[in-house]
């Protein structure tokens, strides 16, 4: 049985699918591992610390050799056709609005998994990469956002003088704005922060920030069964846009986190809040890869949006490589575990186990899962 730990090929991506400590282990679970070479250059870990661990270095024509494929993001139409037909993909596939690419895997006799599809259950936990990775892009959405703000962020009373302490504003509190909430706490802000489910009031007040939110019966409602926020009324959005813009007037810096899956990302911040905010003030947009929070944010850009620098960084776990890798390998890892008979070490995937009916997304030349089975999005 080989594992391949794919080099990722987009240049935004500084990521890798597997780290020494997990090549170790899946040398154990009796895998042969090869690693392409500087698959983990951006991620710190060179060739030969994989070598050491017991992986073989190899480059793209060891692929078609596989029975595991591991990757960071899909594969693209030519990665594709280096695999052996059968081979189990898997990664994070981003497949809403890429049901061509769903397809083509199809074709190509690929059984891939969606590791963002994972469900949120307890068992599941430490296969969640949507929660190592966001709570990485939170923690990095502060430390970008206090690298171009001009003034210091803890209040300081020194000698020549007092420096007052930054307000920065979290809009979302799942993963992402929890540990920025939490970071800029720690970076010593004045912090508060908003969200559509109820039960962000609490988690929010735990971290030491102040709650801000149109609190009716709609809020009270707002949570899915998995725990997810909905997609708001316009009624409601119409409120929540009228206390935020007050509240944005008085802060230095507003992070994004928020998200609804399977839909665009809610307009959260509009150019006129943006123009009442004060100048030098820096805005984090994490949800420009799905259409934004802040008008005016740009995908990929530093911005300077109504005299605010907005940020729109892609790929902010990538930002943070090292660490951001460390953990998805770890998910990527205890994932590929329940694939495994533990008695005969082969592969034995269980297509009636919840997690892989969850994330599978392509099998036996068919696109099988049920949201994009028959060609579209059908959530
Ligand atoms: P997410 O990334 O889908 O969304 C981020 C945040 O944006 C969410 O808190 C959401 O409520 C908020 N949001 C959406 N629309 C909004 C709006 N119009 N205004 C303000 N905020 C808005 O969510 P994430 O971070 O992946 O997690 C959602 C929840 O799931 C959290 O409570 C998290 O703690 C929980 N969770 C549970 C896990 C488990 O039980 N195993 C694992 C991971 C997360």
């Amino acid at each position: 049985m080989i594992i391949y730990v794919a080099k990722e090929t987009d240049a935004d991506e500084g990521r890798v699918s597997a780290s020494a400590e997990t090549v170790k282990k899946m040398k154990g679970l009796g895998f042969d591992v090869v690693v392409e070479s500087g698959a983990g250059d951006r991620s710190r870990i060179a060739d030969s610390d994989y070598e050491a661990v017991g992986a073989r270095i190899g480059h793209e024509a060891d692929a078609g050799s596989a029975d595991v494929v591991l990757k960071v993001r899909r594969p693209s139409s030519h990665e594709i056709t280096t695999y052996k037909n059968g081979a189990i993909v898997i990664a994070v596939m981003d497949p809403y609005g890429h049901e061509d690419a769903l397809a083509e895997m199809a074709r190509a006799g690929l059984t891939t998994f969606a590791m963002e599809l994972m469900p949120r259950i307890t068992r599941a936990q430490s296969m969640d990469v949507l929660s190592s990775q966001a709570n990485l892009a939170g923690y990095q959405a502060v430390i970008d956002a206090a690298s171009v703000y001009d003034r210091a962020i803890p209040m300081m009373m020194t000698a020549a003088g007092t420096v007052p302490a930054a307000k920065v504003f979290v809009m979302g509190a799942g993963v992402a704005g929890l540990q920025a909430i939490a970071t800029a706490r720690r970076l010593g802000a004045a912090v508060s922060a908003t969200d559509v489910r109820p039960a962000a009031k609490e988690q929010v007040a735990s971290l030491g920030a102040k709650f801000i939110a149109v609190e009716d019966e709609e809020f009270k409602a707002a949570e899915t069964a998995a725990g997810y926020a909905k997609e708001m009324s316009a009624e409601y959005q119409a409120k929540q846009a009228a206390l935020v813009a007050d509240h944005i007037s008085k802060q230095d810096i507003v992070i994004t986190t928020a998200l609804i899956p399977g839909r665009p990302a809610p307009r959260l911040v509009t150019r006129d809040m943006l123009k009442a905010m004060k100048r030098g003030s820096v805005a984090v947009d994490l949800a420009v890869e799905r259409g934004g929070n802040i008008e005016g944010s740009q995908a990929g850009e530093v911005a300077d949006v109504e005299g605010v620098t907005v940020i729109g960084y892609n790929n902010v776990p990538g930002r943070i490589a090292a660490s951001a890798s460390a953990l998805y390998a770890k998910n990527l890892l205890t994932f590929l575990e329940t694939m495994i008979d533990k008695n005969t070490k082969a592969l034995a995937l269980n297509r009636d186990d919840e997690l892989v009916k969850a994330t599978m997304l392509t099998d036996a030349g068919a696109v099988v899962h049920p949201k994009f089975a028959g060609g579209a999005y059908n959530g």
